[in-house]
């Protein structure tokens, strides 16, 4: 089978739909998903939980290499580190505030994009992140670069979260979400841009089959 070793990336910014996507289309495609997003979240957990100063970038690299963290399965996909299930942990407001300051840590990004290259080594995967097509898989077969406006990503973020119990500023939401774009835009450090290769989709007024729909379309085509 031809799309036993292939590599898709998908890359754009917070809120983009990319996860609920990604997993689609990899189940579609029997390939693995593969969240790098939870891979930072991680390791901000343990950064936060130590009570390490989020301007400490070697401290932070060193917790970065000693962190196991382990993706199993896919719908949903569970989060461990260090063998401690942390998939809800990882996803609170808190860790969602620091995890870009983690992320800028180059050495961080080291460690955690070698771990991401090994498991496309393993097999075929859907690796879902900012910097996979332009950084970590360079030579992934298909590339994606999914957006959606600011308000529409809040309004998908917001929706997960009350869903989930907590209360919501929506104002509040979307200014966090411009933010986060802002530092992830303009870091130096593999900032989110996307691939010169990569197939643009803004998914504002799709629906997830339609992205779905449209990315395995572009990936078969690319196979014949
Ligand atoms: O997709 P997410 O919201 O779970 O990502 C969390 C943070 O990690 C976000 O600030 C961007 C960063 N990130 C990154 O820099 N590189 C990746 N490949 C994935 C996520």
């Amino acid at each position: 089978n031809k799309l036993d070793k292939l590599s898709v990336a998908i890359d754009g910014p917070a809120g983009a739909g990319k996860s609920t996507v990604a997993k689609q289309v990899a189940n579609r495609l029997n390939l693995v998903y593969i969240d790098t997003g939870a891979m930072y979240r991680a390791v901000t957990l343990k950064a936060l939980r130590g009570e390490v100063d989020l301007d400490r970038q070697e401290e932070l690299t060193g917790l970065a290499r000693q962190s196991r963290i382990d993706l199993v399965g896919a719908t949903p996909q569970r989060v461990f580190l260090d063998g401690e299930d942390v998939t809800e942990e990882i996803r609170t407001p808190e860790v969602s505030r620091s995890v870009s300051l983690v992320a800028m840590v180059p050495g961080v990004r080291e460690v955690l994009v070698e771990q991401q290259r090994r498991l496309a080594e393993e097999t075929g995967v859907v690796m879902d992140g900012r910097d996979i097509g332009t950084v970590v898989l360079p030579r992934a077969q298909a590339k994606f670069f999914l957006t959606a406006s600011a308000e529409e990503r809040a309004r998908r973020r917001a929706k997960e979260l009350m869903d989930k119990g907590y209360t919501i500023d929506i104002t509040a939401l979307t200014e966090e979400i411009r933010e986060r774009d802002q530092l992830d835009s303009n870091r130096t450090v593999s900032p989110l841009v996307p691939a010169g290769d990569a197939i643009i989709i803004d998914s504002s007024g799709m629906t997830v089959e339609e992205v779905v729909h449209r990315i395995v379309a572009e990936i078969k085509q690319g196979e014949l």
